[in-house]
C-alpha cells in the first residue's frame, strides 16, 4: 500500500515567497542604515547653532572672590548673559559660553572640566577646547579681565 502522498507545489512556486520575503528584509536593513546615516549625519560632529552667551562689553560677570581658582564657575550677567568663568592663578581669568557647541545643551561643570549631559561632549574649562566628543568645535570665548576685585567682560 502506498503512503498518502502530500501535494508540493511546483519548484517554481516558491521562489517568489522566499524572494519577496528577502526583499522586505534587504529594504528594512537598508531603512535602519539610512536612518542610521541620517541620524549620525545630524547629531556627528557638532556644527549646530551655538547659543551666544550674549555678555556684553563692561558687564560685570562675578566678584574675584566669588571665583575660586581652578574651579569653574557660572556667572550671569545683568542682561542676561551667561558664562562660565575660570580662574588658573590669581591673575589669569578666562570665560566660555555655557552651552555645549554639538547640539546646544546647558554644559555643567565637572572639577576642571564642563561635561555635557546630552551625548557626553567634554571641554577644557580653562581653555574652552573640546577634550572629548561629539562636540567638534571648543566653546565660545568671552573676552574678560579683572578690574579691581571684579571680573567683568571686555
Ligand atoms: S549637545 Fe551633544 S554632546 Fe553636548
Amino acid at each position: 500500500m502506498d503512503a498518502p502522498r502530500t501535494p508540493t507545489p511546483p519548484p517554481s512556486a516558491a521562489p517568489p515567497a522566499a524572494s519577496r520575503r528577502t526583499l522586505l528584509t534587504v529594504t528594512a536593513a537598508s531603512a535602519g542604515a539610512l536612518a542610521l546615516t541620517a541620524c549620525g549625519a545630524e547629531s556627528g560632529g557638532g556644527g549646530g547653532e551655538t547659543p551666544d552667551p550674549g555678555v556684553a562689553t563692561g558687564e560685570d560677570l562675578a566678584a574675584l572672590e566669588d571665583v575660586p581658582i581652578g574651579e569653574p564657575t557660572f556667572a550671569r550677567t545683568g542682561g542676561g548673559g551667561e558664562a562660565f568663568l575660570f580662574r588658573s592663578d590669581e591673575t589669569t581669568v578666562t570665560a566660555f559660553g555655557t552651552a555645549c557647541t554639538h547640539q546646544g545643551c546647558a554644559l555643567q561643570p565637572a572639577g576642571v572640566e564642563l561635561r555635557c549631559p546630552c551625548h557626553g561632549s567634554v571641554f577644557d574649562a580653562a581653555t574652552g577646547e573640546v577634550v572629548t566628543g561629539p562636540a567638534l568645535e571648543p566653546l565660545p570665548t568671552v573676552r574678560v579681565k579683572i578690574e579691581g576685585d571684579r571680573i567683568v567682560a571686555e
